[in-house]
């Protein structure tokens, strides 16, 4: 399975944060938040990475990330020229898709938790599209999942202003090839945008959409606003400095899945050693 981080936008929800440097260079505490999602796709078995970004911000991930091969894996980029979309992900990435199937992650969605790796390798050969659902407070905020009171899936709706129930959509889809078809197929929503939430209802109309649950002992922050990226960078502390180990290191993820040896670790972190990240790094061996 291949990965896609899409890390475009606008960012007006940050701005002026967001006006001159991309939402997903922003520090989550340690660390620029692309690492989040790309360490949650290492994690999850899936070293071959699509980054989708703005035209403008391309040259400065190239920088941070390069081709990946540093740590075992593979990087490409492509641009999307305006917010079109989620769903344009899957347009914009046909060719690195080709005929596998494709996991797609939000570059501002961060995931934590024990359990959560094996979770998400057990998703990554789908028949049709896998979805997770997440117990959230503001449920108005993002895609809704409707269940049945045989726990099955009966509407998603995106921002609905009287949601159905509590279950947020995270970030992070795993589809089959099917997806590039069903893109090709949605139209844009009233907000002009190619809807990740219509690609859903599409596999739900064919009967092919399944919806896992995350558990509560797994946490999961969107950082689109001032507040939960301040928290999400909280989050991050505490947990770091409690346990001395990094959590969305993507030198540490490659590490723990045997990409890089202890050779190459240490080779990583010897020049991060001055602000403490690469002390952290070797801690883990
Ligand atoms: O965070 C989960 C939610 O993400 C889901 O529950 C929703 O169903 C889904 O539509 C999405 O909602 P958001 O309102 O949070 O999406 P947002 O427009 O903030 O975009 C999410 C990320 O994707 C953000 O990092 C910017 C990037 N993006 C967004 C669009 C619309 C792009 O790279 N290109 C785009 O065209």
């Amino acid at each position: 399975m291949k990965g896609i981080v899409l890390a475009g936008g606008s960012g007006t929800r940050l701005h002026p944060l967001t006006i001159s440097v991309s939402k997903q260079l922003m520090p989550v505490y340690d660390k620029p938040m692309i690492y989040y999602p790309i360490s949650t796709l290492i994690s999850a078995g899936i070293f071959e990475i699509l980054i989708i970004t703005t035209p403008q911000d391309r040259p400065l991930f190239e920088k941070l990330l390069g081709d990946g091969s540093k740590i075992g894996c593979h990087f490409e980029y492509e641009v999307q020229e305006h917010p079109n979309g989620l769903a344009e992900a899957f347009l914009i990435g046909e060719k690195f898709i080709g005929n596998d199937k494709v996991a797609l992650i939000l570059g501002d969605n961060i995931f934590y938790g024990t359990g959560l790796s094996n979770l998400l390798k057990e998703n990554t050969n789908p028949d049709g599209g896998i979805i997770f659902a997440y117990h959230v407070d503001d449920p108005e905020r993002y895609g809704v999942v409707e269940f049945n009171k045989q726990k099955q899936v009966i509407s998603i709706e995106e921002k609905p202003k009287e949601p159905k129930s509590n279950f947020a959509v995270p970030g992070i889809y795993f589809y089959d090839n099917e997806v590039i078809q069903i893109a090709k197929n949605i139209e844009p929503s009233k907000r002009g945008e190619l809807e990740i939430t219509d690609v859903n209802n599409a596999y739900l109309k064919a009967g092919k959409l399944s919806v896992r649950i995350l558990e509560t002992g797994t946490s999961w922050f969107d950082t689109g606003t001032f507040t939960s990226l301040i928290q999400a960078g909280q989050f991050v502390q505490l947990i770091e400095e409690r346990q001395g180990l990094k959590i969305g290191s993507i030198e540490a993820e490659a590490y723990k899945s045997g990409l890089i040896k202890k050779k190459e670790l240490k080779k990583l972190a010897k020049p991060l050693l001055k602000s403490g990240y690469g002390k952290n790094l070797l801690c883990i061996l």
